[in-house]
């Protein structure tokens, strides 16, 4: 686990930006990210679009949750990256996979089962072959990531790689299971603001939060500015 510490949200945002691209110039491959919904991603997504050299080409995005909302909602996630990032710069349809809006929530998260496990090759995620090459993730303040709240059912499925939450939160979440949001080469928290602070002390200590229950294939990242790490004052 690495814990990188920016001065505030832009610092922080700037340092996840170029080490998002870092990652994706690594390698001649396709590049599969899934994406972070809330505020915190917003400005590393704007600045995504000006980064130089970014293999645009080759990275296709996911979703790691999704509000049950048509995407033209100002709620919806993918609302948010084509708005911040994808309405600016060259980037073919085919390489966006947003969670598409369905009948039901149930039918949104089968359908966009169906699509990573197409996309992934197989029916079972290999622990050798990791789905993604960087989950980015972010923090609730009750220790929430994704749309995996405390005490949900979603937080305990082993099986299928998407669920829906219903009755966490206003509107139903289709979601990402823990399986499948670590089966990934990198995951990466974005975590800023003082109200974050406590959630950070405690996924950080070990209490049993859904974030502090994410054990990544591979590398672990805190990208974290100062009003939010708990070390500090
Ligand atoms: C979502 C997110 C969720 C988010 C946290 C933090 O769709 O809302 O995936 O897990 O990362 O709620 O949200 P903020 O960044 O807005 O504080």
């Amino acid at each position: 686990m690495t814990i990188i510490v920016h001065d505030d949200a832009e610092a922080l945002s700037q340092a996840a930006a170029l080490w998002l691209a870092e990652q994706a110039r690594a390698t001649k491959e396709r590049f599969a990210v899934s994406l972070a919904g809330g505020s915190t991603p917003r400005r590393m997504y704007e600045l995504l679009a000006s980064v130089e050299r970014f293999p645009w080409d080759r990275v296709h995005w996911f979703f790691g949750d999704e509000r049950f909302v048509p995407q033209d909602s100002p709620d919806s996630n993918a609302g948010m990256a084509r708005e911040t990032v994808f309405s600016k710069i060259p980037v073919a349809p085919e390489n966006i996979h947003p969670v598409a809006f369905a009948k039901s929530p149930e039918i949104a998260a089968q359908n966009y089962e169906r699509a990573l496990k197409a996309w992934y090759g197989a029916e079972k995620l290999d622990p050798q072959r990791p789905l993604f090459d960087v989950v980015l993730l972010g923090l609730g303040d009750d220790g929430h990531t994704a749309s995996l709240f405390p005490g949900t059912t979603a937080l305990m499925e082993q099986t299928h790689w998407v669920t829906t939450v219903v009755g966490a939160t206003p509107q139903p979440r289709i979601t990402l299971t823990l399986p499948v949001l670590e089966s990934s080469r990198a995951v990466a928290f974005l975590v800023s603001g003082a109200g974050k602070r406590e959630a950070l002390r405690r996924v950080w200590r070990g209490d049993d939060l859904p974030a502090a229950r994410l054990r990544p294939r591979g590398e672990l990242v805190w990208f974290v500015d100062r009003a939010a790490d708990p070390r500090t004052g």
